[in-house]
């Protein structure tokens, strides 16, 4: 039998993306989905349609899943979970700190929002680089006592640095981090969002809080599970974060100082070969490439890779030896922002746990 799931924030940018990943799951099956009291009351198909002009305000490539449109629209706040296996939860943090302690009291809560990946007992789960951190669920619900718990997944900018430095901190160490960001203005969601005036034939510098959440969710992320939370990995990053002209997708360039000197050709190796074991599990929505490595230098770009893979695959090219810096390697990085970067990595979550007994 499937288990039951509800979407909350299912008709923001990321709630949608999750419907499309659930369509048709073979595990999960969509049974409630919630949003603020502007929706509340309404149908999704009334939800996501403008009352005064008609329009649909849908912004996934693929269409809304029939299934889901006649599905009533609860209120977040008073949502209700009985006989609901799993939440997915899709709003701001602010919302989230509110509303996922509330239903993680009975139920898991798979969250995209940043509320509480900072705090001790919350693994940051990014599937294929440390789904062990799950361990750490079970002193998160003693600590509060509660029947679920909260995984949340990082920054859709963490998630994609994190995969491509995973096989390179294993196989080399990694001393410094730097990192600059073009990323997709699907990014920064609908509200507050970004305006076109600011954004077309432009490059935005700044991402309020962005940086701050690269550098230390990447340490928590590549850090060493330990009794009661984490040892965060030692190196320290660098964050640029920029906001550029592109629809989905966050581009990143990345520079490392290895621990131990790393050729071009053995650093590619590495993470070609990473993420196979992932592959075998037989989670429904993992990639066949965690990583794709492009030789051709003008790869990757986000609107040719951002979809590899399901965009599920992060996009590594321009890999090469930087000589400014102490055994540095250089590459460039393309992640999918709302798929692998939010809603279908933390379906790719779910089912990890799902499957390692923990829904
Ligand atoms: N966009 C991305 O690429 C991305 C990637 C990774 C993580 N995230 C994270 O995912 C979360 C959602 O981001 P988004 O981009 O999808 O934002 P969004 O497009 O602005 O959508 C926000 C969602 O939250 C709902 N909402 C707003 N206020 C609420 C309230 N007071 N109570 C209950 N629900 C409320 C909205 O419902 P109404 O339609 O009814 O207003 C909508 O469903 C954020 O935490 C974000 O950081 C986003």
């Amino acid at each position: 039998m499937k288990k039951t799931v509800a979407v909350v924030g299912a008709t923001g940018i990321a709630g949608q993306q999750f419907l499309v990943a659930l369509d048709r799951h073979p595990w999960f099956e969509v049974t409630a989905l919630a949003a603020s009291a502007r929706s509340a009351g309404k149908t999704y198909g009334e939800a996501i349609r403008d009352a005064a002009t008609g329009s649909r305000r849908w912004w996934c490539n693929e269409e809304p899943p029939e299934a889901m449109l006649p599905l009533p629209v609860q209120h977040a706040a008073e949502l209700d979970l009985t006989g609901i296996d799993l939440v997915f939860s899709a709003v701001e943090s602010d919302v989230a700190r509110e509303i996922e302690p509330k239903y993680a009291a009975t139920t898991p809560v798979v969250s995209t929002a940043s509320a509480f990946r900072y705090h001790d007992d919350v693994p940051i789960l990014v599937p294929g680089v440390n789904l062990d951190h799950a361990g750490l669920l079970d002193l998160q619900r003693r600590r509060h006592g509660w029947k679920g718990f909260i995984p949340p997944l990082p920054n859709c900018t963490t998630i994609g640095l994190v995969i491509a430095l995973k096989p390179l901190y294993d196989a080399f160490g990694i001393r410094r981090c730097f990192m600059t960001s073009m990323q997709g203005v699907s990014g920064a969601g609908r509200s507050p969002g970004v305006i076109a005036l600011d954004i077309v034939d432009n490059i935005v510098p700044y991402i309020h809080g962005e940086e701050e959440k690269v550098a230390t969710e990447t340490g928590k992320v590549l850090g060493r599970l330990v009794d009661g939370g984490i040892v965060p990995a030692p190196f320290p990053v660098s964050a640029t974060c920029t906001r550029a002209a592109v629809i989905e997708g966050h581009t990143e360039s990345v520079v490392i100082s290895t621990e131990r000197p790393c050729r071009v050709d053995a650093a590619k190796h590495a993470m070609r070969e990473f993420g196979r074991a992932l592959g075998t599990l037989g989670l429904p929505s993992a990639p066949r490439n965690l990583i794709i490595v492009h030789d051709d230098p003008f790869r990757p770009q986000p609107r040719l890779d951002r979809d590899a893979d399901g965009g599920m695959a992060t996009s590594v090219g321009r890999v090469r030896a930087d000589a400014a810096i102490e055994n540095g390697l250089a590459f460039v990085l393309v992640s999918h922002n709302t798929k692998m970067g939010a809603a279908k990595g933390a379906v790719l979550v779910a089912e990890h746990l799902a499957s390692a007994g923990y829904v």
